[in-house]
């Protein structure tokens, strides 16, 4: 007999929710967790401490710069770099020994160490020999380095230490116009730090509309972050007191210098030392581990969902994997509706989208309308002094009015990609958002004046 119904390998959201949404549902669940990584990525090295820090350094800049016009005066605002280190500590111990209070409540053991398969039935923790009627990998995702300049932890940083620095640099050289570089970018520009992003494409945030983009990166650049596109590092250097690096731009050959080099352009599944082939499990030719619809790998007594597997790299995204695969463990019928997962930039103004990207529609040839409206002229906007080109777009289709996608650039975005998200989700058309009564003054009102005014064209065009 088995020792477990399910043994998940990774305790990040998608590792600890699946554990839990296991549990919860009866079956005998452990999970293998590494010394302090409880919370795996997320609530260690990710999302949890990235905001934590993102909120303390928004609140110094709103002060810094909109404080007189406010009437709050306070000419010597110091910023006590270590302190909000420790605060961001705190927070991720706070949330990760809720994890573990939720694990003993509902009697989820604990396996703890790293998990290798050392045949197709059998997972060997530390000195233990475990089975299971199934497993989950849950393995989760490392930084890409640069090829060429690998990470030294000091000088040339993942976002790992990008969110531990001992001091606040003078310059940071970023590399990578993806998410992690214009979050902790923004972090470090509004504590002073001279940033300059370094990306080899000719925009950033690619899977973004252009529209998006280039408002998206006016703004940030107004906030005092440099951007170099079109720009490739060809090779690094590390000296005592920083780094430097050759990059290849339109205009020649450039040098960068900087106190650290953030690598942020990417991350990759991993599955080192987890024995996957001793298990039977394929990986993909970039590494990830290969499911079907079910998230059932090449051995069908074993998953994998999450980073591990590909796909939009985001907790959410993952967690609900972890659902969808245990109940169809259970038996019971559950899907995941890709289209319908949000993603969110947490600078400020925020950025977010789901669904389909005007791209994606042009594609595949789907004939669609593209619906805006202007933060300029929503009342909760004004009445908090916003100056930005804020904006909000729905993509819709022409013929049954049903949303396939929603991008926007505007305060608390991450929260109002809800709405778009529940009705790309639900099927729901603009009607149904029109017609719903929205908050006044609230920045919500932005989606549903776009839903309105869609509406009004539809009807009277
Ligand atoms: P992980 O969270 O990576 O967890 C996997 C765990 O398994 C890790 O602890 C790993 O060490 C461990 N492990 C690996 N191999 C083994 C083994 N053999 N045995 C035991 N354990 C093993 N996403 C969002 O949605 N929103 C955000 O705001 C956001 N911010 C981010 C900010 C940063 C700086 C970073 C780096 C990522 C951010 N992400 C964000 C992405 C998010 O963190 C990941 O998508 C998410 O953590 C993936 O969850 P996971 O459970 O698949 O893997
Ligand atoms: P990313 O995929 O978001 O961005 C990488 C960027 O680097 C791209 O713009 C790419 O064109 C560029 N790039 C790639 N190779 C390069 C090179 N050699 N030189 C210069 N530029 C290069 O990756 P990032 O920012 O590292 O984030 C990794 C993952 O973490 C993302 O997939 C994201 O989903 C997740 N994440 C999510 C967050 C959120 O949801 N708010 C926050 C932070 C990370």
């Amino acid at each position: 007999m088995a020792d477990f119904d399910i043994v998940i390998i990774g305790s990040g959201p998608a590792g600890y929710v699946g554990a839990i949404h296991a549990a919860q549902r009866g079956l005998k669940t452990a999970c293998v967790v590494v010394e302090n990584e409880l919370g795996g990525t997320c609530l260690n090295v990710g999302c949890i401490p990235s905001k934590a820090l993102l909120h303390a350094s928004e609140v110094l800049a709103a002060f810094k710069e909109e404080g007189k016009e406010w009437g709050l005066s306070q000419p010597n605002v110091e910023i006590d770099f270590p302190t909000m280190i420790k605060r961001k500590d705190e927070i991720v111990k706070k949330l990760t020994t809720g994890i573990g209070y939720l694990f003993k409540k509902n009697k989820i053991e604990t396996l703890s160490g790293f998990g290798t398969f050392i045949d197709k039935e059998t997972l060997q923790v530390g000195d233990r020999k475990v089975t299971a009627k199934n497993f989950i990998i849950a393995t989760g995702s490392t930084p890409t380095p640069l090829p060429g300049l690998n990470f030294d932890g000091s000088k040339v940083i993942s976002s790992t230490e990008a969110l531990s620095l001992p001091n606040l640099p003078k310059k940071l050289l970023v590399v990578g116009a993806g998410v992690i570089g214009l979050e902790l970018g923004s972090f470090y520009s509004r504590l002073g730090v001279e940033i300059e992003v370094i990306e080899f494409l000719n925009r950033i945030t690619p899977e973004y509309d252009d529209d998006i983009s280039s408002v998206f990166m006016r703004i940030l650049e107004k906030q005092g972050l440099k951007f170099n596109l079109n720009s490739k590092v060809i090779s690094g250097s590390v000296k005592a007191d920083g780094v430097i690096l050759q990059v290849e731009t339109k205009e020649g050959i450039k040098e960068f210098s900087g106190d650290h080099a953030l690598v942020s352009i990417g991350r990759k599944p991993f599955t080192d030392g987890l024995g996957l082939e001793k298990a039977g499990v394929r990986v993909s030719n970039q590494g990830f581990v290969e499911v079907d619809g079910i998230f059932k790998t090449s051995n069908s007594n074993i998953y994998a969902v999450g980073d591990v597997i590909g796909g939009a790299m985001l907790a959410h995204k993952g967690s609900h994997e972890a659902t969808v695969a245990i109940d169809h463990i259970l038996g019971k019928k559950s899907t995941m509706k890709y289209g319908a997962v949000p993603g969110v930039i947490y600078t400020s103004p925020e950025v977010a989208s789901v669904g389909a990207s005007e791209k994606d529609l042009k594609a595949k040839g789907v004939d669609y309308k593209v619906v805006k409206f202007p933060l300029a002229a929503n009342s909760r906007y004004v009445a908090i002094g916003g100056k930005d080109p804020c904006f909000v777009k729905y993509l819709v289709c022409k013929k049954t009015k049903r949303l396939f996608g929603a991008s926007m650039i505007a305060p608390h975005a991450g929260e109002l990609i809800g709405e778009p998200t529940l009705a790309i989700s639900q099927n729901l058309t603009l009607d149904a958002l029109a017609h719903t009564i929205h908050a006044h003054p609230t920045f919500l009102e932005a989606l549903h004046e776009a839903a309105m005014g869609s509406i009004f064209d539809f009807y009277h065009l």
